[in-house]
């Protein structure tokens, strides 16, 4: 079973559940993502996670892992999700976690990708899914795509149709059950 942390839209998270991949369970540290909508209209169990309900982060993080687990995850994707896991969520689940973002990673790390791609004045950039450690869009990468940036107007959009195709891809390779 596949559990997708989330923090907002929840594109990538669509892309998943219309390949009809097996996702048990949605969670996301704010209540108000519209990620949460989309997991249940598709009858996905969800929850919300919030700092402010917990003393700290490692706290919060094991609380989130403990709830996964009960969902019988085994694989847990990052799909937009906004906060850095700690140590103590990632033992839960070694080499299981895997994150998928907008640049040729290590290229552009961060919360702003695409605007520092086109800020850099790159010709080509794209996207990637990697493992996740403890750092900011770091660890193994697993695949890439990708993207140029001409033309300019479009490319967020090219962006993420890569980022919907490119991520149920890697699920599948990964998750036995899925195959
Ligand atoms: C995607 O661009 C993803 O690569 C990045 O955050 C964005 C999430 O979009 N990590 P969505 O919430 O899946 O629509």
């Amino acid at each position: 079973m596949i559990g997708v942390l989330v923090s907002g839209n929840g594109s990538n998270l669509q892309a998943l559940l219309d390949a009809a991949l097996p996702v048990s369970a949605v969670a996301s540290n704010r209540m108000g993502a519209y990620a949460l909508v989309r997991a249940r209209d598709a009858g996905v169990s969800t929850a919300t996670f919030s700092l402010d309900c917990h003393a700290d982060r490692a706290e919060r993080d094991l609380v989130m892992a403990t709830w996964l687990e009960e969902h019988g995850v085994e694989l847990v994707v990052l799909a937009g999700y906004m906060h850095l896991l700690t140590t103590p969520f990632l033992q839960r689940f070694p080499d299981r976690v895997i994150n998928i973002h907008p640049s040729l990673l290590p290229a552009f790390p961060g919360a702003r990708a695409i605007d520092d791609a086109l800020a850099a004045g790159v010709e080509t950039t794209g996207v990637s899914v990697h493992y996740v450690d403890e750092g900011l869009d770091s660890g193994p990468l697993i695949a890439q795509e990708h993207v140029p940036v001409e033309p300019r107007a479009t490319l967020v959009e090219r962006i993420h149709s890569v980022e919907h195709r490119l991520l149920p891809q890697v699920v599948r390779d990964l998750c036995p059950a899925a195959r």
